[in-house]
C-alpha cells in the first residue's frame, strides 16, 4: 500500500492527491483521503484507481477541501475485498479519528473483540479499523488523552506484525502522527511543510530533504518540523538524506507508460549500477560491514528473493559457482526460513530485493542472522530495511522504478549478481586480479550490447501484436537461458494475463511436450553456438522437436547463428556476448513482447490486476 501525509501551508487535497498518484504502484485496489476541517473529518474513498477518487472528488466538488494537513492512501488488499467501505483511510466510531495502514495487523481479531466487548462495532472488514477505534479511545480518556503523539505510542505498542499506520485527529488539526514497525516510511522536510509517505517518490515534487524512519519508531509530523519518539516516547535521532534523482526520473518523458521507459533505460541501469564498483583493480561493494576474512570463509552461499528478483538469483548460481567454486543455493524467499535451512557463520545469504522492504526477503534474512550468517543485500532502494539490517549492500542504481512488473531492475540485479560473484572470487583467489578485471569489463561492455537490442525491437513489438489473441505461451532455455525463459513467461502473466510456462528444454520430452500443439507460441532462448556449441546442439534439437509438432517458434539465438533459421517462424537475432552475460540480453525483447501483448489486450501494463510492486505482508 501506498501512504502520504501532509501537514504544510498548500491545499493538502491537492498534495496528498498528487502523492498518491506517484505511490500507485504500491496498489490500486481502492484509495482515500482524511482532512480535518472544523472540528470534522472530511473523509472520501473509492474502490478502484484512484482516478475513481478523483472523479468522486469533482463529483461532490472540492471546495471544501481547503484544510492544510491530511492523510492518504492506494490500497493492495490483504484484509477484506476492495470494496468502498474497505478503502482506507478508517474512521473511529465518533468520527474523529482517521488512520491509514500498510501491513498487517496480526491479532486484530483479539482487538476486535475487546472493542465489541465495549460496544463498539466494526464497519469494515479490515484490521485498520481496530486500529482507529483504538486511538479514539486512547485519546478520549485515560494516561494519554488529549496527546496524540502518546496515543499513537500506546496504541503501537498494542499491535502485533508489521504496520506504519499514520493518523489524524479531528481535535488536533495540525500535526500528524505516525507509527512504523517493519513497512517503510519516510519524512520529506519542505521550508514550512512537512510530509510523510512509503517513498520519497510522493513529495520529491516539493523537497528533496528527506529522513528515514526506523523500526518501531513513532513520529510528529507539524508544519515546522517533525519529532520522533521510539514506541515508549524516549527521543531517537533520526538519518536523514538527499534524495539524489530528480522528479523527471519519477516521470514518463514522453512514453504511454512507465515500463516502456524503464525497458529502454537499462543500458543506463546496469552502467550506473556497475559504476565505481573496480577500484585500483579491485571490487568493492557498498557499506562493506564485512571483513575480507569474512567472505574468504564464506563456504556456502543461499540466495533469497521473490518474483522477478528470484530469477536475477538464479543467475547468481550459475557466476558464483562458477566464478568461485563455492557452492549456491538459490530459494524463494517466503520458503527460506520455513525449512530449517542449514547456516552458520560461513554462510554468507545474499537477499535480493529492488524495494528493499518486501516481507518475505526481509524475513528470511532475519532468519539466516538469527543463525550467525552473514548477509549481503541486493537492492535498489538507499536506506531500504533490507539493506540497513545487512552486512554488506550492492545497490542497483537503476533509478525508481514505477512500472509494476521490473524490468531495469532486473538487469541491474543481474548485474550486481555477478559484482558479488567477482568480490568472493577475488577474495578467495579463485580468480587471478587480472581475470577480475577481465570480467568486469566484459560487464562493462553490456550496456552497449543492451543499447543495440533496443535499437531493433520493432519486430519484437509487431510480434507482440501478433501474439495477441493466442492463450498461451511457452518458454524454453537451458543454462543460463533457462532463468530467461522464466522471467519471460513472469513477464506474460503479470502484464498480459496470459498463461505462459517456462521450461528447463531438456525437460521437455519429460512431460511438457505433451502440451504442444498445433500453432501454439514457444519461445526458445538459444545459446551460443561458439560459447555452448554442446548445448546450442541439444537446444536446435529441440526445436525441431516442437516445430514437428505444429509449435510456432519464436527464437532468440545470437547473431549469425544460421543453424536456426530453418526451425524459427521468428527469428530474433541477439548481439554475441560470454555466456554468463547472455541474459542481460536476451531478457530485453521478451520484456517487449509481453507489455506488446498486454497493450495489444487492451491492459494496463504499468498496473497489472491484483499485484502490486512491493508487497509488505508475508
Ligand atoms: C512483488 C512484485 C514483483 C517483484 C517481487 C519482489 O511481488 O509484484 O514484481 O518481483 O514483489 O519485489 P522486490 O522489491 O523484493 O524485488
Amino acid at each position: 500500500c501506498g501512504i502520504v501525509g501532509y501537514v504544510g501551508h498548500q491545499v493538502a487535497l491537492d498534495v496528498v492527491l498528487g502523492g498518491l498518484r506517484r505511490l500507485e504502484y504500491r496498489g490500486y485496489d481502492s484509495a482515500g483521503v482524511a482532512l480535518p476541517s472544523a472540528g470534522d473529518l472530511l473523509v472520501e474513498r473509492k474502490a478502484g484507481a484512484l482516478a475513481n477518487l478523483e472523479a468522486r472528488l469533482d463529483e461532490i466538488g472540492r471546495e471544501g477541501f481547503v484544510s492544510t494537513s491530511g492523510i492518504g492512501h492506494t490500497r493492495w488488499a490483504t484484509h477484506g475485498p476492495p470494496t468502498d467501505r474497505n478503502a482506507h483511510p478508517h474512521r473511529s466510531s465518533d468520527g474523529k479519528v482517521a488512520v491509514v495502514h500498510n501491513g498487517i495487523i496480526e491479532n486484530f481479531m483479539e482487538l476486535r473483540a475487546e472493542l465489541e466487548a465495549r460496544g463498539i462495532w466494526a464497519e469494515s472488514d479490515t484490521d485498520t479499523e481496530t486500529a482507529a477505534h483504538l486511538v479514539a479511545i486512547a485519546y478520549a480518556e485515560g494516561e494519554t488523552a488529549g496527546d496524540l503523539p502518546a496515543t499513537v505510542r500506546a496504541v503501537a505498542r498494542r499491535l502485533a506484525g508489521a504496520f506504519t499506520l499514520v493518523v489524524t485527529h479531528a481535535d488536533d488539526p495540525d500535526r500528524i502522527v505516525a507509527a512504523r514497525r517493519n513497512s517503510p516510511l519516510v519524512l520529506g522536510i519542505g521550508d514550512g511543510e512537512t510530509f510523510l509517505a512509503s517513498d520519497v517518490a510522493a513529495f520529491i515534487e516539493y523537497t528533496r530533504s528527506a529522513v528515514e524512519l526506523g523500526q518501531d519508531q513513532v513520529v510528529t509530523i507539524t508544519r515546522d518540523g517533525y519529532e520522533v519518539t521510539d514506541f515508549h516516547g524516549e527521543p531517537v535521532t533520526a538519518s536523514p538524506f538527499e534524495v539524489t534523482w530528480d522528479l523527471a526520473a519519477a516521470e514518463k518523458g514522453g512514453h504511454d507508460y512507465f515500463m516502456l521507459k524503464e525497458i529502454e533505460e537499462q543500458p543506463t541501469a546496469i552502467a550506473d549500477t556497475l559504476r565505481g564498483h573496480l577500484v585500483d583493480g579491485r571490487i568493492v561493494l557498498d557499506e562493506q560491514r564485512l571483513t575480507d576474512q569474512d567472505l574468504r570463509d564464506v563456504d556456502k552461499v543461499f540466495v533469497v528473493a521473490c518474483g522477478t528478483a528470484y530469477h536475477s538469483g538464479l543467475l547468481a548460481k550459475y557466476a558464483i559457482e562458477h566464478w568461485t567454486r563455492i557452492p549456491v543455493e538459490i530459494e524463494l524467499a517466503s520458503e527460506f526460513r520455513y525449512r530449517d535451512p542449514v547456516l552458520d557463520r560461513s554462510t554468507l545469504v545474499v537477499a535480493i530485493s529492488q524495494s528493499g522492504e518486501t516481507a518475505d526477503t526481509l524475513e528470511a534474512l532475519r532468519h539466516a542472522k538469527d543463525q550467525k550468517a552473514r548477509v549481503l543485500a541486493i537492492c535498489n532502494t538507499n536506506g531500504a530495511q533490507i539493506p540497513r539490517e545487512s552486512d554488506a549492500v550492492i545497490y542497483t542504481h537503476a533509478g525508481p522504478e514505477i512500472g509494476v512488473a521490473a524490468t531495469k531492475t532486473f538487469t541491474a540485479q543481474v548485474a550486481a549478481n555477478y559484482l558479488v560473484g567477482l568480490a568472493l572470487a577475488q577474495a578467495r583467489g579463485t580468480k587471478y586480479p587480472d581475470e577480475v578485471v577481465r570480467e568486469y569489463e566484459q560487464l562493462e561492455a553490456i550496456p552497449a550490447a543492451v543499447a543495440e537490442v533496443l535499437e531493433s525491437l520493432g519486430e519484437a513489438r509487431a510480434l507482440g501484436q501478433e501474439l495477441a489473441p493466442s492463450k498461451a505461451v511457452l518458454f524454453l532455455g537451458r543454462h543460463v537461458g533457462y532463468p530467461v525463459a522464466l522471467e519471460g513467461a513472469l513477464k506474460l502473466k503479470e502484464l498480459a494475463y496470459m498463461h505462459a510456462e517456462a521450461f528447463a528444454a531438456g525437460e521437455l520430452k519429460h512431460g511438457p511436450i505433451a502440451l504442444i500443439e498445433d500453432g501454439l507460441p514457444v519461445v526458445v532462448v538459444m545459446p551460443s553456438p561458439k560459447g555452448r556449441a554442446v548445448l546450442h546442439s541439444k537446444l536446435l534439437s529441440n526445436i525441431q522437436e516442437i516445430k514437428a509438432r505444429g509449435a510456432r517458434t519464436v527464437v532468440l539465438a545470437e547473431t549469425g547463428d544460421e543453424t536456426v533459421r530453418p526451425f524459427a517462424d521468428h527469428l530474433f537475432e541477439l548481439p554475441a556476448v560470454p555466456t554468463l552475460l547472455q541474459p542481460l540480453v536476451a531478457t530485453i525483447p521478451l520484456q517487449v513482447i509481453a507489455a506488446e501483448i498486454a497493450r495489444a489486450r487492451g491492459y494496463d501494463v504499468d498496473k497489472p490486476r491484483n499485484l502490486a510492486k512491493s508487497v509488505t505482508v508475508e
